[in-house]
């Protein structure tokens, strides 16, 4: 890619979501250039920059200027990358009935069971299938914001207990966690509607499958308040599908968004992605 190429940036969904083209990644960015992608992610949630075809190594230095990569040990890895893991068609559960494992099937903002939930996180498609396999993401900022003002005033007032084990039963297929992993992962308490750093502005934080019960609530009650307020983000008008263009690295933001892998592709289509995860600060 000529270094002299024209940074341009089109936006992708009709409320969020912004592609970036004209970007080499090979090199770490620029000052100027961090502080655009910076931005541009702020304001629109989703980043995508297209057409890298850049190493681990690149790839690690380019996020860092988002944040402070993360290590996830659970998580396969690139050898000699902690920070960089892997999502691989070829991924099975450890249940060992060989069926295709599909992290992140159900709607839900990254590491909600950690006392800092990592901010950013960044998916590098190196293989991608022609069909399927899109990720799609919904807008918490904008589905707070288009709740009536009394409910709203509700919501600011829960916390929510968070756990690493999967809270509910029947949410679909998750990773095998070892027990000595959620032994060294006590459960954190979040609000349920939280403060963007960044931007100043209010979100719904949910992740449905890690919030084991509302603080001082029936824990049914609180399952169903937490179905509904799902049911209402992931409504068309607060959604973007991203399919995927190999050699797009997507960087979203967990404060703002929920998020949703599709394992919808053909038995056989291959799908490759290298994820790194951005720090986060405690969320208030
Ligand atoms: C994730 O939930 O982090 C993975 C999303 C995807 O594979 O589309």
């Amino acid at each position: 890619m000529p270094a002299t190429m024209e940074i341009s940036f089109t936006k992708l969904g009709g409320h969020m979501a912004m592609a970036v083209a004209g970007v080499d990644l090979s090199q770490p960015p620029s000052a100027d250039l961090g502080a655009r992608l910076r931005q541009a992610l702020w304001d629109n949630q989703v980043l995508c920059i297209r057409g890298q075809t850049i190493g681990p190594g690149a790839y690690l230095a380019a996020i860092s200027a988002f944040g402070e990569p993360q290590v996830r040990p659970e998580i396969p890895h690139v050898e000699g990358f902690p920070e960089v893991t892997t999502l691989s068609s070829e991924d099975r559960d450890l249940k060992g009935d060989g069926k295709r494992l599909v992290a992140g099937a159900n709607w839900h903002s990254d590491d909600t069971f950690m006392p800092r939930p990592s901010a950013l996180t960044a998916l590098y498609g190196l293989i991608v299938p022609d069909v399927g396999g899109d990720t799609q993401y919904a807008n918490m900022y904008a589905a707070y914001e288009a709740l009536p003002e009394e409910k709203r005033r509700y919501l600011d007032t829960l916390k929510v207990v968070h756990t690493m084990k999967p809270a509910r039963e029947g949410l679909g297929r998750t990773r095998s966690i070892a027990p000595e992993i959620l032994a060294a992962r006590p459960p954190s308490t979040h609000p349920l509607v939280r403060t963007h750093p960044e931007t100043g502005r209010k979100a719904l934080y949910i992740s449905r499958n890690r919030m084991d019960h509302i603080v001082g609530m029936d824990r049914a009650e609180g399952h169903a308040l937490i179905d509904e307020l799902v049911e209402h983000a992931i409504q068309p008008q607060f959604t973007y599908r991203h399919k995927w263009q190999q050699g797009d690295i997507v960087i979203w933001d967990n404060r703002c968004l929920m998020h949703k892998a599709n394992g919808d592709y053909p038995d056989g289509a291959r799908r490759f992605m290298q994820r790194i995860i951005v720090a986060g600060e405690v969320p208030v």
